[in-house]
């Protein structure tokens, strides 16, 4: 078939292009691409629920807090146990670990155990639900360490360096599906007429001239100087680059998911008044390794200020960390002024 009969020359559903990966992989045994491929079939479910939030029943908020102390919202909800509820019998993993649980959410005993656990944010920026602005699914897959039964805390707790994929759904103007497996990072586009993610950008790199930077300014008061410093640097305050453009939607999916196509730097810092003062809002294991992850597979970067997000050793599962991502060079600059003025 040729384009010349409005067919396009190849249709990449997301299963021919994580078979075609990995036949990169001999020793692959199918199991990840299985998995991902569970992962995209919980997008298409939240994202059916997600365009229709503003109409079904499901618009606003639960009488539950969850392990954050966050307002539990309808969808955050679904979004969980829709994810949980895909993977809990498949024999892929050996557990799972949400934003929403505190614990570790344990295959039940009926069904097997794979060799993968599986780390997810189920609906990230949730708090923008109400106002239709994009949200996403945010998901980590590690290797299990302990040879069998149960997947422990020693399983979840891993570097991001040990990460085997990662990726994120963004349920925005359109759904898509971002993953690597360290083969680079894809791009793929929910076609809800065939009800299948269509590969629409294969091989993604950040561009190397930033166009934004992602920060909620309104809390520069509350930075350390050299997050500060670093403020008026992007904004080309100094002269010495030019000024970049602020766009922030208080979405991580949706701020990072710009920058990643158009260039830029997305950075959330430690607030002084916080009570977790040396760590900020963004968790290490579902939110800010996973798309360290993407970004390194860019060609970026992300760090917490003063080393890489991939060489931290979590201690416990809902751990934060301080987020600065996106190209390179901009990344290191923060993490340069941060050496000199804290
Ligand atoms: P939540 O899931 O509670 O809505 O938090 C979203 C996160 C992240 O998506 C976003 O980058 C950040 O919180 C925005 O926080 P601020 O509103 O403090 O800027």
């Amino acid at each position: 078939m040729n384009s010349q009969n409005n067919y396009p020359a190849q249709i990449t559903t997301i299963e021919r292009h994580i078979l075609d990966e990995q036949r990169h992989h001999p020793e692959a045994t199918g199991v990840l691409t299985q998995l991902l491929y569970d992962i995209a079939l919980a997008g298409k479910v939240i994202a059916s629920k997600t365009t229709r939030a503003g109409l079904a029943e499901i618009l606003g908020r639960t009488d539950e807090i969850n392990i954050q102390g966050e307002e539990v919202q309808k969808l955050d909800h679904l979004a969980d146990l829709t994810i949980y509820r895909l993977n809990d019998h498949t024999g892929r993993l050996a557990a799972l670990a949400s934003e929403e649980h505190e614990g570790i959410l344990a295959i039940p005993e009926q069904y097997p155990t794979g060799k993968y656990v599986m780390l997810y944010d189920p609906l990230d920026g949730s708090a923008n639900i109400d106002y239709n602005i994009p949200v996403g699914t945010i998901f980590s897959i590690f290797h299990r360490i302990t040879e069998s039964g149960p997947g422990t805390m020693e399983d979840m707790l891993q570097p991001g360096r040990n990460l085997v994929a990662s990726g994120y759904i963004s349920y925005g103007s359109s759904t898509m599906l971002v993953y690597t497996t360290g083969e680079g990072v894809h791009g793929f586009t929910l076609d809800p007429t065939v009800g299948e993610f269509l590969l629409s950008h294969p091989h993604i790199k950040i561009p190397d001239n930033p166009r934004y930077f992602s920060a909620n300014t309104g809390y520069v008061t509350y930075w350390s100087e050299g997050v500060r410093r670093y403020t008026d640097y992007v904004q080309g305050v100094d002269g010495s680059i030019m000024g970049l453009s602020l766009r922030y939607v208080g979405s991580l999916v949706a701020d990072f998911h710009r920058n990643l196509l158009s260039g830029g730097v997305f950075y959330y810092a430690v607030d002084s008044r916080d009570s977790n003062k040396d760590s900020g809002k963004l968790r290490l294991l579902y939110e800010a390794a996973p798309l360290a992850f993407i970004a390194e597979q860019a060609g970026g970067y992300a760090s917490d200020g003063t080393q890489s997000i991939m060489d931290i050793i979590p201690v416990s599962l809902h751990q934060r960390t301080p987020l600065f991502i996106g190209n390179r060079p901009l990344v290191e600059k923060a993490e340069e002024l941060i050496s000199k003025f804290g």
